[in-house]
């Protein structure tokens, strides 16, 4: 079986509330893939109920993110956008990696830590076992790169350890160097971009306060009312990188300026050390809105077409299942089942 060199494959959670974090943490940088790599981008439906979802929202926030995706700049017609749910090789494979994973591997995961809270005995078994969907859904396709932002290293690195030992348990029946151990891609100034209310705490889908995270939907009124109210200090702006050390907010903020403009914090500083935050937040609200808003308009254009999107998703559903499957059938008989 032939092992691409280049294929990517990524995945977002169709929870509702898409944000500036995916955007420049992922997304961002799927559109720029496409033009070296094989891409195959999922909306992870399956991991997304994990946590309870309201059926109807699902659907609707499952055609949402594959709205993004084309929005920002992916071609669906050249690159692969599909729902997990709708190709079952995910599923399978799953379940053969589960038992090749350890728990204690799977007792590390900082993650579901966080996401479970106190009140770890109420979890979902999904939640918990979240990690080998993951890895599932990469090495079903045998892909070689991963886009991610930061807080998926973990994650990544779990991957790697399953596809390693897959590798070695089954190393004498065909299964050494089965699958190429997943190189993360965690690209760009922005790699985790904090809420705006704490600079200390990732920005997310879940903070319960809106006010904390810019979502693809906000109008450009919303973006600057968010940016104007932002967390700051009452310093101004450094003019050197090592002057934004013990400063998260304002870290944070260059870091989304460098971001969205295509540059380094270096060069944001060069331009804006010196500046009060009156001067900065304007600013960076102005560089928001012109990058983000004909996201934002085009996503609302293809959402008022959900046909479109489910046509779109079919039509890639069936181009993943073109890979996955023959890459399953391989791990069956790898794995002894006739
Ligand atoms: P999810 O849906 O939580 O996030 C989607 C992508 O956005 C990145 N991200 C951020 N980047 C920078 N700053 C932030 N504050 C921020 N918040 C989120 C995430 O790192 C991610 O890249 N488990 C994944 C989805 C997934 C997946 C996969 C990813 C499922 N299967 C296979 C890659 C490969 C998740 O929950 O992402």
């Amino acid at each position: 079986m032939e092992q691409p060199t280049n294929r990517v494959f990524s995945g977002v959670q169709p929870t509702g509330n898409l944000h500036l974090g995916n955007y420049l943490g992922a997304i961002r940088h799927f559109v720029g893939l496409q033009e070296t790599h094989e891409c195959i981008y999922c909306v992870v439906d399956m991991h997304a109920i994990t946590v309870w979802q309201d059926p109807a929202e699902l659907a609707r926030n499952t055609r949402e993110v594959a709205a993004a995706y084309i929005a920002a700049g992916v071609n669906p017609d050249t690159q692969i956008i599909f729902n997990q749910s709708k190709v079952s090789a995910h599923a399978e494979l799953t379940w053969v990696l589960n038992c090749v994973a350890r728990i204690g591997w799977l007792n590390r995961m900082t993650q579901f830590k966080e996401k479970a809270g106190k009140n770890r005995e109420n979890a979902s078994v999904g939640l918990y076992s979240y990690p080998i969907l993951m890895a599932a859904d990469i090495l079903a396709y045998r892909a070689t790169h991963v886009p991610v932002g930061d807080d998926q290293k973990q994650h990544l690195e779990l991957a790697r350890d399953v596809a390693q030992k897959f590798n070695n348990d089954f190393g004498d029946n065909g299964g050494a160097d089965f699958f190429p151990l997943p190189e993360p891609l965690i690209m760009g100034p922005a790699t985790r971009v904090m809420s705006l209310r704490d600079g200390t705490k990732k920005m997310s889908k879940s903070d319960p306060s809106a006010m904390s995270r810019i979502t693809l939907t906000d109008t450009p009124d919303d973006i600057a009312k968010k940016i104007r109210k932002a967390k700051t200090d009452p310093e101004p702006l450094p003019s050197e990188l090592e002057g934004l050390k013990d400063r998260p907010e304002a870290d944070n903020l260059v870091g989304i300026y460098a971001s969205l403009a295509g540059i380094s914090k270096e060069d944001v500083l060069k331009e804006h050390g010196g500046a009060a935050f009156s001067a900065f937040k304007p600013a960076l609200a102005e560089l928001a809105n012109e990058k983000l808003s004909p996201i934002t308009t085009e996503m609302a254009r293809l959402m008022d077409d959900p046909a479109h999107i489910d046509a779109v998703l079919k039509n890639g559903a069936e181009r993943a299942s073109a890979i996955a499957t023959p890459v399953l059938a391989e791990v069956k008989k790898i794995v002894g089942f006739i």
